[in-house]
């Protein structure tokens, strides 16, 4: 599944977090790549735990554990702490998969990647280029959100970024390990959580509600890992 969020920074909060970032040091994007990756990967990063990047990643967690798409479409167990990026003219990212495993800088715990996450700092008009593309189940699609936007996407999916070839495309990425590996299981309870919510909405003294909503709740119990 592929997943459009909109708006999980308002414009005000996108702009001055985009003075911040074209002030910021930057450092080579391969010291977060693996071995592989790391060839194909050409674009600046924030170091994990600047500071700069650290309150990004907070403020960005505490929305998305608020975000109800977000909520029933990761169905979240943790979240790897949102590294922060920029493609300037030239910069790009052919295709890879991600490594199935991260560990923080200074963390004990390891979180699996089931799902990868990009928020957009630049607009589509800043820079010519810069698509996230990616293959999966549900084809290939190419991605350029406006800024504050998200995209949820399958860790296990192949992707790139289109070379840059003018401006500068700022961005922060994450990934999350879900209660629920599988994304066909995920894509499911999505399914089923948006028709209950619905008829929730429409008929709410339906009978029938109820068991629908024990039968998500027995397949996520079924299928959940914690
Ligand atoms: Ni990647």
């Amino acid at each position: 599944m592929l997943l459009h969020i909109p708006a999980l920074f308002s414009r005000d909060e996108v702009l001055r977090i985009r003075e911040a970032l074209e002030q910021a040091d930057w450092a080579d994007g391969k010291i977060t790549a693996g071995y592989q990756s790391a060839k194909a990967k050409h674009n600046l990063q924030l170091p994990e735990g600047h500071p700069l990047a650290k309150e990004i990643g907070v403020a960005m967690v505490e929305r998305l554990w608020a975000n109800p798409p977000f909520m029933s479409a990761a169905l979240p167990h943790k979240v790897f702490p949102p590294l922060i990026n920029c493609y300037r003219e030239g910069g790009s990212f052919d295709f890879h998969i991600d490594n199935a495993i991260r560990q923080p800088r200074g963390s004990q715990e390891r979180v699996r990647t089931d799902l990868s996450s990009t928020l957009f700092f630049s607009d589509p008009e800043d820079y010519d280029g810069g698509e996230l593309v990616i293959q999966d189940t549900f084809g290939t699609r190419q991605v350029k959100f406006a800024a504050g936007d998200m995209v949820l996407y399958p860790g296990t999916s192949l992707h790139k970024v289109n070379p840059v070839t003018r401006g500068a495309r700022y961005a922060a990425f994450f990934w999350t390990q879900s209660l629920v590996r599988e994304d066909s299981q995920r894509t499911l309870l999505f399914e089923m959580d948006g028709a209950i919510q619905q008829l929730t909405a429409e008929v709410p003294e339906h009978p029938a509600l109820i068991q629908l909503t024990g039968t998500y709740h027995n397949l996520l119990r079924r299928w959940a890992e914690v």
